[in-house]
């Protein structure tokens, strides 16, 4: 077969923000131990003096990830924040009831998740509060600890367990996890009450600080859970007869989703349910501010992307805690869900990928040392290289034929139509343009016309493949890595059968 894409690297869209490169370190089977912190590693030479892993942050470090979210997930609904600071000595271990009644140690806590994230990672912190078990006294007390700057008790206590002055200034803070899952404790069935309580907690916490940014929590996006939360908290900003104005409560929606198969053709097309859940979820806040009559000007909510992944949790069954094994397969899986967020890069204003370290997670631990796992590779040039301003593409090619039963599509993406290519693009302030494409297709090579950019222009190729679909990295060697071309544009590209390639064209001089 053959195809064509068109670029318009003039033709500027939004601009795409880099917080969807995010990421997510959850108390859940060896993320935080034995990922980020590592006490028990007899290898000291490993280990920084407050015992994390220096590899994973060398890793981790020059992809510039922008925002960590933290600490959970479904561990966050009995979390209890004081556990976890203070002297070591005196933090009491409890059990992790969200995955499976392991102890935790609460040795890592606030404290030292700010060191990693924001002394090593050079990353805003994002703290998930406790509204399974939790009270909204102790997310008050959480923010003061974090953020108070005066004299009083949690901003003294900070202070005496961080031993200087400097508040952790967290921006970030969501309002529970996955609250409406049956998997969840203290799981709140009804969205009216969840939105009532979630307003009540957002208004005593911008009154405690206006600054912080509060993420409500949504479902896949598509969900009757998702259009009541989003109609009941998206109000007008008020003025109290005490004269006290409070601004939009609710700044971002969040999204969670998962996709996986173990059928090529439905793995690296699944994620494309997104793209839909995005669409939707956005229309449901246009839908709110309509019928909530936001006036003009008044900043809307947007979108927190703050779980992502391939992951199919029986596959993953009987590892600590998620330990998937990405195959190449996978990989391009989550190419297509990057293409996806730069694709709705206009709605979309954080994505994390869930998660960081060891737990559904391109980068594995050993005792000696970090595993890349397939997609490693695709997220690195994601971070790296899509950056800037999105741009307007046209792709023209064949398109997948098979199964499109509702037991592995989801309806969203169902008569859609899904192109052998997945495509996406952008240019960046130093002239570069960029164009990330999926060839999803197992077999066959796709021969593609490259339009847009000057015959003659040399291109940079980067070209994440491998022998099979089904190949990890996971068996002592590096099976899928990223391979560097070089093109010089002059009719055709050949696109391989199950791969992703970036190519990189000098558009203009450096502005
Ligand atoms: O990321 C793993 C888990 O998946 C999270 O804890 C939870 O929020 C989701 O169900």
């Amino acid at each position: 077969q053959t195809a064509s894409i068109h670029v318009f690297p003039s033709h500027r869209q939004n601009e795409i923000n880099r917080h969807i490169y995010s990421g997510f370190t959850e108390h859940m089977g060896r993320c935080i131990e034995g990922g980020i912190y590592d006490p028990n590693n007899p290898n000291k030479d490993l280990l920084t003096p407050k015992s994390l892993r220096k590899d994973v942050i060398s890793t981790l470090k020059p992809l510039d990830i922008p925002i960590f979210r933290y600490p959970g997930g479904n561990f966050t609904a009995t979390y209890h924040w004081q556990d976890g600071v203070g002297p070591h000595s005196q933090r009491p271990t409890r059990l992790n009831l969200a995955w499976g009644g392991q102890p935790e140690t609460n040795q890592f806590g606030t404290n030292e998740f700010m060191g990693w994230c924001r002394d090593h990672m050079n990353a805003e912190p994002y703290l998930c509060l406790n509204m399974g078990t939790g009270t909204l006294d102790e997310a008050l007390s959480w923010i003061e600890y974090c953020n108070a700057t005066g004299n009083s008790y949690y901003a003294k206590l900070r202070r005496e367990h961080t031993g200087h002055d400097r508040p952790h200034n967290v921006k970030y803070w969501g309002l529970g996890n996955e609250v409406w899952g049956p998997w969840q404790i203290a799981q709140t069935k009804d969205p009216k009450s969840y939105a009532e309580t979630a307003l009540q907690w957002a208004k005593a916490i911008k009154l405690l600080d206006p600054s912080v940014k509060l993420i409500l929590c949504g479902s896949d996006g598509m969900q009757p859970w998702d259009y009541e939360v989003i109609e009941a908290t998206i109000l007008p900003a008020t003025t109290s007869d005490l004269g006290v104005t409070q601004g939009p409560l609710i700044d971002y929606v969040s999204i969670h989703g998962y996709t996986a198969s173990s059928n090529h053709h439905k793995n690296v097309f699944a994620p494309l349910s997104a793209e839909h859940a995005i669409l939707t979820t956005t229309a449901l806040i246009d839908l709110a501010c309509a019928s909530n009559a936001i006036p003009p000007g008044q900043p809307r909510p947007t979108i927190a992307f703050d779980e992502w992944n391939v992951w199919d949790p029986k596959r993953a069954v009987g590892s600590q805690g998620a330990e998937e094994k990405y195959t190449l397969s996978d990989a391009l899986a989550v190419a297509v869900w990057l293409n996806v967020f730069v694709r709705q890069s206009d709605k979309v204003g954080m994505a994390c990928l869930a998660q960081s370290v060891n737990v559904i997670s391109p980068l594995m631990t050993t005792e000696t040392g970090v595993i890349r796992q397939t997609s490693w590779f695709v997220y690195e040039l994601f971070c790296r290289f899509v950056r800037g301003h999105k741009v307007d593409v046209v792709v023209n090619c064949e398109c997948y034929q098979g199964d499109t039963s509702p037991a592995w599509l989801r309806d969203s993406v169902k008569g859609r139509e899904m192109r052998w290519l997945d495509v996406c693009a952008s240019v960046d302030g130093e002239g570069w343009c960029v164009v990330c494409v999926v060839n999803a297709h197992e077999g066959e090579d796709i021969v593609t016309a490259v339009g847009g950019v000057d015959g003659g222009t040399e291109v940079e190729v980067y070209e994440v493949n491998g022998e099979s679909v089904d190949v990890t990295n996971m068996d002592g060697e590096e099976k899928v890595g990223i391979c560097e071309k070089r093109w010089v544009v002059q009719g055709e590209y050949v696109f391989p059968a199950h791969s992703f390639t970036m190519l990189r064209f000098r558009v203009s001089e450096r502005k």
